[in-house]
């Protein structure tokens, strides 16, 4: 009643609220100003946004959301667990990243390496959005396409693209190649989709986003413009070949044609959504330590990987998103240079890659591997707002009798909570490690917490223990039916239980 008033007092207190479009953005200052007042500002204004957006589709609370993110350095399995929560989430919303990611779902033995495409593709009913905060690489997002379509995989009027999503051009592709391999750069060993410069072009307010490669005048235009200076650069620079404009502009406007389709204003799409009850899981494609803002900086990607890229990658205001589920494999990976300290050179690091099958899912790439380290998981923790964990991979581990875990770091013999800001700061950290019971016996086709060996459920209680989040899913296997859900945790998002 309170809010139906305050809504009416909104309107009556704004001037033209006769004029005023469907989308409340007056109304909802006017009565964020009439809070104000009453010193009650930003419940109100928030209440005050939910409802008159759901009011006027009939409907009186939102959607809830989820944001899945890596906790690591990418690659924890965030494509499975995606697909687990799709069985109830209506909506999958990328935010950020390009085909630098690899998303792998099973379903059925059936082997799905998604790019681009968000994960609930392989679920019908599920609408998929790439949202504004993603590189957009049109020819790998309508090859990605043509392989779904053609394993059947339905991606007519369930796939929608942002119009304000930036394009990946391969004059990117050409600066990232140079720079990858001039001397004196440092290597941070890219996937060469030209994520990097994108996101650079994009920043620096050159860059074509899908609305203008739409606009056919302005893609010839912008392709020309932007070739010149490149191929001048890269080859002052690199001594690169010269990119032909001309092939480029056909090529790109074929390819702008069939995308059309799938272009929408996404943020209104998801907003809307949202207000009609529909529910959003945010897919985060790579992790944490990748972050541009918070990870081993230079040796990330070009994009914010944690949970606040979710918001400004999708439009979704950040008030309106309610948990961050955090992936987190039960030992440790990364691909690519920089900083990893509780790595393993020896024997044991390539046993872990074996038995964890840990090679790139786009490149192949061998990943690097070591224990888990929870300083980091702690700081993934804060810097995403992590109130439930995933832990994945868990079987990997099933042979060990006795499994080291980095609790904490030490700098000059000395304990800190610190993560560095610098790599080099990596040097100076010295892993302090813990070794915890391992179970030494399979967990492949467990389904419930309670069967787990009494070793695995301490492993877990310990890092619920260290990290002060609590573990909502654990995964013992590839498959989407190797999963075991904890009862609060499927209450909470409203999962089936298995
Ligand atoms: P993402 O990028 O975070 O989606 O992860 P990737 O798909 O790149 O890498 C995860 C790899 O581990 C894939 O090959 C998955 O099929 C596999 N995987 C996921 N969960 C599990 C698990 O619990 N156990 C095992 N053995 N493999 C898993
Ligand atoms: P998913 O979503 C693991 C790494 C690259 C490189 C660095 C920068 O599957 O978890 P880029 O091409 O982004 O400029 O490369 O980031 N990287 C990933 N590592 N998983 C990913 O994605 C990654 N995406 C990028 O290996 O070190
Ligand atoms: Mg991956």
């Amino acid at each position: 009643m309170l809010l139906h008033s305050l809504i009416r007092y909104a309107r009556a207190y704004t001037p033209s609220s006769a004029d005023l479009p469907s989308f409340p953005v007056y109304p909802a200052a006017a009565a964020r100003q009439v809070c104000a007042t009453l010193g009650r500002a930003s419940i109100c204004g928030r209440a005050i946004f939910q409802v008159e957006f759901a009011l006027s589709r009939g409907k009186t609370s939102r959607g809830r959301t989820a944001v899945i993110v890596g906790a690591q350095w990418g690659d924890e399995g965030k494509g499975k667990i995606v697909d687990v929560l799709t069985q109830t989430f209506s909506v999958v919303a990328r935010y950020a990243g390009g085909h630098n990611a690899g998303h792998t779902v099973i379903i059925n033995g059936k082997k799905f390496i998604l790019q681009l495409v968000p994960g609930g593709i392989l679920r019908p009913e599920c609408t998929s959005v790439v949202g504004n905060g993603v590189v957009i690489d049109p020819l790998a997002f309508l090859k990605e396409v043509a392989s779904l379509r053609a394993a059947g995989v339905k991606v007519d009027g369930n796939l929608f693209i942002s119009n304000r999503a930036q394009v990946i051009l391969p004059y990117h592709r050409m600066m990232e190649l140079g720079s990858e391999n001039a001397p004196g750069r440092v290597k941070i060993g890219t996937t060469s989709r030209g994520i990097g410069p994108a996101y650079e072009d994009k920043m620096g307010r050159r860059g074509l986003r899908v609305a203008d490669l739409l606009d056919i005048q302005l893609l010839r235009t912008h392709i020309e413009n932007a070739c010149r200076e490149k191929n001048m650069i890269a080859h002052a620079l690199f001594n690169s070949e010269p990119l032909d404009a001309d092939k480029m502009f056909r090529e790109y406007a074929n390819a702008a044609e069939k995308i059309a389709p799938f272009v929408r204003d996404t943020a209104l799409l998801l907003n809307r959504a949202l207000a009609e009850g529909k529910s959003i899981v945010f897919e985060g494609a790579q992790g944490t330590m990748l972050d541009i803002d918070h990870g081993t900086y230079p040796f990330v990607t070009s994009s914010s990987a944690t949970s606040g890229g979710a918001a400004t990658g999708t439009g979704v205001p950040p008030t309106s998103i309610d948990t961050v589920i955090g992936i987190t494999k039960a030992y440790c990976t990364r691909v690519g240079s920089g900083p990893f300290p509780s790595e393993l050179l020896d024997a044991q690091g390539e046993d872990l890659r074996k038995r964890g099958n840990e090679y790139g899912a786009v490149t192949g790439r061998p990943r690097r591997t070591g224990w888990l380290d929870l300083p980091l998981l702690r700081y993934a923790g804060m810097i995403n707002g992590i109130s439930w964990l995933v832990v994945t991979k868990l079987d990997v581990l099933d042979h060990l009798t006795e499994i080291p875990v980095c609790v904490g770091y030490k700098v000059d013999g000395k304990g800190t909570d610190e993560v560095p800001a610098q790599a080099c700061g990596y040097e100076n950290i010295e892993c302090v490690y813990r070794n915890m019971p391992g179970w030494a016996s399979p967990t492949q086709d467990i389904r419930t917490v309670e069967d787990l060996p009494k070793a695995a459920r301490e492993y877990l209680a310990f890092i619920e223990k260290e990290t002060g989040a609590q573990v909502g899913m654990i995964s013992t296997g590839p498959d989407r039916e190797q999963t075991i859900l904890v009862p609060e945790f499927t209450s909470e998002l409203g999962l089936k239980s298995n």
